[in-house]
């Protein structure tokens, strides 16, 4: 990473995320998963930087696609969605790559299901933002080129 104007940050959006906007709306808004990604690349413009956005519903791509982070992107901005409750896999992938991460969850998961209030990959990204909504993601892109931008 040279300078934050060149940071490359990948957002991998979890199983289902495809479905946002029709899923559970009163849970995680009427927003689809086309707007939200429209919204990360307007805002990545503004700060500079460049984003690229993968959706999986599928455990081994998500871990695939975080291996090949490596060397490719400065940061990520992850929702693994309901992998975050139980995939060691993922957690394993991300603490494997060089490549920081924010974990963003739209919804506040420490207010719904006991099943959602542990997260087993947060503990290996720098940090977690829940319950925002969309905005989440925007604050996490914020937070990723703040960070970059310190460390250069
Ligand atoms: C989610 C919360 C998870 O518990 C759930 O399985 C999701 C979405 C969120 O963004 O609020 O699919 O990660």
């Amino acid at each position: 990473m040279d300078t934050l104007h060149s940071a490359k940050i990948l957002v991998l959006h979890g199983p289902n995320l495809n479905l946002l906007g029709q899923r559970e709306p009163d849970v995680y808004g009427r927003l689809t998963l086309e707007q939200l990604n429209a919204r990360l690349q307007a805002k990545a413009a503004e700060l500079g930087a460049s984003v690229e956005c993968v959706q999986t519903n599928h455990e081994g791509v998500m871990v695939d696609t975080i291996q090949a982070a490596e060397g490719r992107y400065d940061f990520i901005v992850i929702n693994p969605a309901a992998f975050t409750h139980y995939s060691v896999a993922v957690r394993d992938a991300l603490a494997a790559v060089s490549v920081p991460a924010i974990e963003v969850h739209l919804s506040n998961i420490y207010q719904r299901e006991e099943f959602r209030h542990h997260s087993v990959t947060a503990a290996v990204t720098v940090g977690q933002i829940a319950g925002l909504g969309a905005q989440g993601y925007l604050l996490a892109l914020e937070a990723a080129c703040g960070i970059l931008n310190n460390r250069s």
